[in-house]
């Protein structure tokens, strides 16, 4: 049975939610898949890649950044990656992907990923959500900056307390069902 590693980062559990619909789709295809959130495991512990047949590595962008445990993974492992470039899904979950998922990609994937010096066989960029809700953990500045971006949107007059979710569930399983066929080439 073919076994799919899936790691991600997040800051907000934006990501996450996107890692575990990818997982699904995948598992309903067959799949057997193991799961990590980088920021809870020791990288240490997740086994050798080649033993996987497919890697999938997801991140939240903030200020421009991948999380800070993703870059280390990718960099850490990636002579392992290399060899599995041809099973190697990349995605980023971002604000900029909201608006154009291509710039999106052109900002916060390609070049990194590049600079790094590894490829990918897949690569997307979905929106992401803020969570103004109570008990929110944007808070402070960062919230007010949120909320001046959010405004001008111009459908939408009071963004406090409430969730703002961009995500596009059919182009997440989109992406984790061409995974799956990238696997079976
Ligand atoms: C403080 C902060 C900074 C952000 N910076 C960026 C950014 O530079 N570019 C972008 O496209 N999106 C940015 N975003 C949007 C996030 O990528 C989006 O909220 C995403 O859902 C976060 O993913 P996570 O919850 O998995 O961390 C930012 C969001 C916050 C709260």
């Amino acid at each position: 049975m073919s076994k799919v590693l899936i790691l991600y980062g997040t800051r907000y559990g934006t990501t996450k939610e996107i890692s575990d619909e990818i997982e699904k789709v995948i598992q309903d295809k067959g799949m057997a898949t193991e799961s990590f959130n980088l920021k809870e495991v020791n990288q240490k512990n997740i086994p050798p890649l080649d033993q996987y047949n497919g890697i999938i590595i997801g991140t939240g962008i903030k200020m421009g950044m991948w999380t800070r445990t993703v870059k280390s993974f990718v960099q850490k492992r990636k002579a392992e990656l290399k060899k599995k470039q041809a099973s190697f899904g990349f995605y980023v979950c971002c604000g900029e992907a909201q608006k154009d998922i291509n710039t999106a990609i052109e900002k916060y994937v390609n070049p990194k990923l590049e600079k790094i010096g590894i490829q990918s066989a897949l690569i997307d960029a979905f929106g992401g959500a803020y969570d103004l809700r109570e008990g929110s953990p944007i808070s402070g500045m960062t919230r007010k900056i949120i909320i001046a971006s959010l405004k001008e949107d111009p459908g939408i007059e009071d963004p406090e307390g409430k969730l703002h979710d961009y995500r596009d569930w059919e182009q997440i399983r989109d992406f984790a069902n061409q995974f799956v066929e990238v696997l079976k080439k």
